[in-house]
């Protein structure tokens, strides 16, 4: 998976087909957040929800994990190099931090195939303190052909462009709930095309 070549175009381009409304999602169960917690921002990529996580909560501790060099490179002018955000270079598979009490994941899991992200759930949660919240903002499942239409033209364009393996719909809230989560909150957007979910283990 190689999203360097696509980092420069990448906020553009979303904003081109959704406007702001991906930014509005992902941001919007960020007041949740209890003030001071250590985050992990997994696949942050240009850091746009990251600059509003700082903004919103000056006094959290952000871990931010990424694979491209160029998505981070954009996300650090972002946050003009804060201290209380460290930057780490590094697929999640690799990454060896933990304890924390929020793990934020965007759009990240329909890179993988199924069996891959039964794996990564698990091994990601391990990161999370007992009581910690992870939220999940995606795509979801609708009845609607046109938002079938879009997903797989998105799929298709990321195949080609990134080489991401996944490309389907991954249904993230049961394999979390397989996990031991349950979501407590949700915001949804676009007739439910997407969501932003807060999990937590009870
Ligand atoms: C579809 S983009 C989403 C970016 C951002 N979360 C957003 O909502 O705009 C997925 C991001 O995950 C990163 N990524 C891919 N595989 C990863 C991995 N194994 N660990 C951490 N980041 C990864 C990619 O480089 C890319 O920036």
């Amino acid at each position: 998976m190689q999203f360097n070549s696509i980092a420069k175009y990448y906020t553009t381009l979303s904003s081109l087909v959704f406007r702001s409304t991906l930014e509005i999602a992902k941001t919007s169960l960020f007041a949740k957040i209890p003030e001071g917690s250590k985050i992990l921002i997994i696949g942050g990529g240009t850091g746009i929800s990251l600059r509003a996580l700082v903004q919103l909560k000056p006094r959290a501790q952000i871990d931010f994990v990424e694979t491209s060099e160029q998505m981070i490179l954009r996300a650090k002018r972002k946050v003009n190099l804060k201290p209380s955000v460290t930057f780490v270079q590094s697929p999640i598979e690799g990454f060896e931090g933990g304890g924390y009490d929020v793990i934020i994941t965007e759009f990240f899991f329909d890179l993988f195939k199924k069996e891959k992200i039964d794996q990564l759930i698990p091994t990601i949660a391990l990161k999370l303190n007992p009581k910690g919240y992870w939220i999940d903002t995606d795509f979801r499942k609708t009845d609607k052909v046109f938002h079938k239409i879009l997903l797989s033209t998105m799929y298709l364009f990321f195949k080609i462009t990134a080489k991401v393996e996944g490309g389907y719909l991954a249904e993230t809230s049961s394999i979390l709930s397989l996990n031991g989560f349950e979501l407590v909150s949700q915001q949804k957007f676009k007739s439910g095309f997407i969501s932003s979910c807060l999990f937590v283990r009870p």
